[in-house]
């Protein structure tokens, strides 16, 4: 035995300081393309709830150490009460992935208004977030991990992206809904990506985007566009699909049926 002192701390790869990521995952939607019922996020899928299956997504990962949810406004105590009888980590009890952290905070009346919240519920130390939508349950965590290595790697802004099934045409919209639209044109389907989450930033860059943007937008990574900053993709999964309306439950329940086999469960 060597009378060496205490071990040295774990060194990082060269060129690979350690940074800490944390999620948010807005879920504070109330689902209205889904049809009456509770909030999206709360309702079950395979007997668990999605928000549930979505904290479980970003956990599995051995990046992230923290989630922050962001709960419908008036059910943070009901998300955190959930939350609290749920194991977060799925595998054998003995299983190494560590343990995650999850704050729960109540979210606004926008998507955009309620990621800004859990932003600003973000403790220091974090360098990279994710951005996850509740309503994406079943994205593999090979795709989560894919975005922070991108973000490891230097770029500001990372979106997962798959390419378009469906050949897409800009129209004049219809005054009613459900009116004949004219076609206007028919942009080239080959350099159009369909986008999910999770979407993974430079802390710093999703922050001053959320506090310089103020138009309506849809996703996280067209702020970051908007301060001029590139945002890059890495390939998406046919799995993380959101869920939005009826027929998306259907598929989720039955993407979840086929796991669990494959699981052994
Ligand atoms: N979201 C949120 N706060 C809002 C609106 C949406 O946190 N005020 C979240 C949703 O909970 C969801 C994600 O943003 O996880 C993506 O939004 P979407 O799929 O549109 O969900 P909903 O807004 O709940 O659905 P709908 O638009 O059909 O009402
Ligand atoms: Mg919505």
């Amino acid at each position: 035995m060597s009378d060496d002192p205490l071990p040295p701390p774990p060194t990082p790869a060269p060129g690979r300081p350690t940074v800490r990521t944390a999620a948010v995952i807005p879920a504070a939607g109330r689902g209205v393309r889904l049809g009456p019922g509770a909030p999206k996020a709360l309702r079950a899928l395979g007997g668990t709830p999605m928000l549930v299956h979505a904290v479980r997504a970003m956990a599995d990962s051995r990046a992230v150490s923290l989630v922050v949810v962001v709960a419908p406004p008036d059910g943070a105590g009901e998300v955190r009460s959930l939350l609290d009888t749920h194991a977060l980590h799925g595998g054998p009890p003995s299983g190494s992935r560590g343990s995650t952290d999850v704050l729960v905070v109540p979210g606004g009346e926008s998507r955009q208004e309620s990621v800004k919240l859990g932003l600003d519920a973000l403790p220091p130390g974090y360098d990279i977030v994710l951005v996850h939508d509740a309503a994406r349950p079943l994205v593999p965590v090979d795709t989560v991990d894919a975005v922070v290595e991108a973000v490891r790697d230097g770029a500001p802004a990372v979106v997962p992206a798959l390419p378009l099934a469906d050949t897409v045409k800009q129209v004049e919209p219809a005054a009613a809904p459900g009116g004949p639209e004219p076609v206007v044109a028919t942009p080239d389907r080959s350099v159009l990506r369909a986008v999910q989450t999770p979407q993974g930033f430079d802390r710093a860059t999703l922050v001053r985007a959320h506090e310089t943007v103020t138009d309506d937008v849809t996703d996280d990574a067209s702020m970051v566009e908007r301060l001029g900053l590139t945002v890059v993709t890495v390939p998406g999964h046919e799995e993380a699909f959101k869920v939005t309306r009826p027929l998306d439950l259907v598929l989720a329940e039955a993407v979840l049926a086929r796991r669990r086999l494959n699981d052994g469960f």
